[in-house]
């Protein structure tokens, strides 16, 4: 397997969420491989459902493309009929997991607790975790994301400590920009990645600057450019544009044209 490009400017996440099939997939991946295999400076890491692992170490595994699941177990090993493990992603050949994306932890009531536990098991086993974070419209329009960002971060620090986001990643994701065509403006997002990078900087400058923030929630290939070349928005988390693949690729030539 190819390894994930040291350092890279910028970072493209392709979330699939519930979609796909074997034969979609390959027509998909095969047009991302075509176009996508001669950027310099940006990451591209597709997040498939479990059972498409296979299919993308096999399709990517000789490209610089990198890929990774939705989802993962806070345990390690045991009786957790229907879990998957952080040892089964890495046996496909992941590097990367989303976790605590506002579609599950609604869905599925997932505590920062639980999510907390699963960032930590990712990280011990050698899987970047793409921590998600953001707060839902009453909350913006209330004034009060900021507040509600920093408590999804300070389980985290609270129980490993903020030098757990070295070499992390923390997709900031607006639960009222997700699948809606609303992004958040660029304004929006700089002043949240901004609280983000201030309040572990205050505790851990180290882990700061080994962090990297996405942003995510209906990037597409018009607003791509604007929202990528905010300072701090080290790429994209991608859902919608990412099934599409003439979108995908030029939200990624929007972020690899940044440097
Ligand atoms: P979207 O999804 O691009 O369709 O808004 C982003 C996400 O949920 O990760």
């Amino acid at each position: 397997m190819t390894q994930t490009k040291k350092s890279p400017k910028k970072f493209v996440v392709a979330n699939w969420k519930m979609h796909g099939s074997l034969k979609q997939n390959q027509s998909l991946l095969d047009a991302y491989i075509k176009a996508l295999s001669n950027l310099k400076h940006t990451q591209i890491v597709v997040c498939a459902p479990y059972p498409y692992l296979a299919q993308l170490q096999s399709m990517l595994g000789s490209t610089d493309i990198a890929w990774g699941a939705q989802n993962m177990a806070k345990n390690e090993i045991g009786p957790f009929t229907g879990e998957v493990s952080a040892e089964m992603l890495r046996d496909f050949g992941c590097e990367y997991v989303i976790l605590g994306h506002s579609e599950r932890a609604t869905a599925y009531c997932e505590s920062d607790e639980n999510i907390a536990q699963k960032f930590m098991t990712a990280k011990k086993h050698g899987l970047t975790p793409i921590l998600c974070v953001g707060e839902t419209l009453i909350e913006r329009e209330a004034g009060v994301m900021e507040m509600v960002v920093s408590k999804q971060l300070d389980t985290i620090i609270k129980l490993y400590g903020a030098e757990a986001f070295a070499d992390a990643i923390i997709s900031y994701e607006p639960i009222w920009a997700i699948g809606t065509g609303l992004a958040a403006t660029p304004d929006q997002a700089k002043a949240m990645h901004k609280f983000i990078h201030n309040k572990i900087a205050a505790l851990n400058v180290e882990a700061e600057n080994r962090l990297k923030i996405l942003y995510g929630g209906s990037v597409n290939p018009q607003n791509a450019v604007q929202l990528f070349e905010v300072e701090n928005i080290d790429g994209g988390l991608v859902g919608k544009c990412s099934l599409d693949a003439q979108n995908f690729e030029n939200i990624c030539f929007a972020a690899d044209s940044i440097h």
